[in-house]
């Protein structure tokens, strides 16, 4: 083997050592689609809570689609640093009951419960998987998780105090406005 096919082939082998197992990668290409598509429910959420002129939940919304963009980023730069390829699948189109304003705040702390079982679960993989450094990478989104939790829940019971009072609806919209 002359030396430029060994330096490539040493490259190549560090290059194996840092790969995740192939139904791993798969699974983090999955969430990173579940996370585009928790942009797409918010950025639809958006779109209805705009349709109904409360500009300031549909700033709201737009930001939290954002967020998940961002995550979806996180996950696809994880995959790359280890040397994955992702494994790109559909984005499923948005859909929830649209049953009024107050109905967006319940289904997305519903959404997010879904997404810390996901989160959790991927977790489980990447340790059966013996994979130290995805498990490791996972503590952001379990911890994140909480986060998101915790300001839906709270996002929820101002909505839940607010709704059938216009003028504390109205009052509801400006505040998550100025906060987003
Ligand atoms: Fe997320
Ligand atoms: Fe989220």
């Amino acid at each position: 083997m002359n030396l430029s096919k060994r330096i490539l082939s040493k490259f190549e082998s560090i290059m194996n050592e840092t790969l995740m197992s192939d139904k791993l990668a798969l699974a983090f290409s999955t969430q990173m689609i579940k996370e585009f598509e928790s942009a797409y429910l918010y950025f639809k959420m958006a779109e209805y809570a705009d349709f109904q002129d409360f500009e300031g939940i549909s700033r709201y919304f737009l930001e939290r689609a954002e967020e998940e963009m961002i995550h979806a980023n996180k996950i696809a730069k994880f995959l790359s640093d280890r040397g994955n390829r992702i494994i790109f699948q559909d984005i499923k189109a948005p859909s929830f009951s649209a049953d009024g304003i107050l109905s967006l705040f319940k289904e997305t702390l519903d959404h997010e419960i879904l997404v810390t079982k996901l989160i959790n679960e991927l977790k489980d993989l990447a340790r059966s998987e013996n994979d130290h450094a995805a498990d490791h990478f996972l503590n952001w989104f379990v911890e994140e998780q909480i986060e998101e939790e915790k300001s839906s829940a709270i996002v929820l019971k101002k909505a839940e105090l607010a709704e059938g009072d216009p003028a504390a609806m109205i009052e509801f919209d400006k505040e998550l406005g100025e906060e987003n």
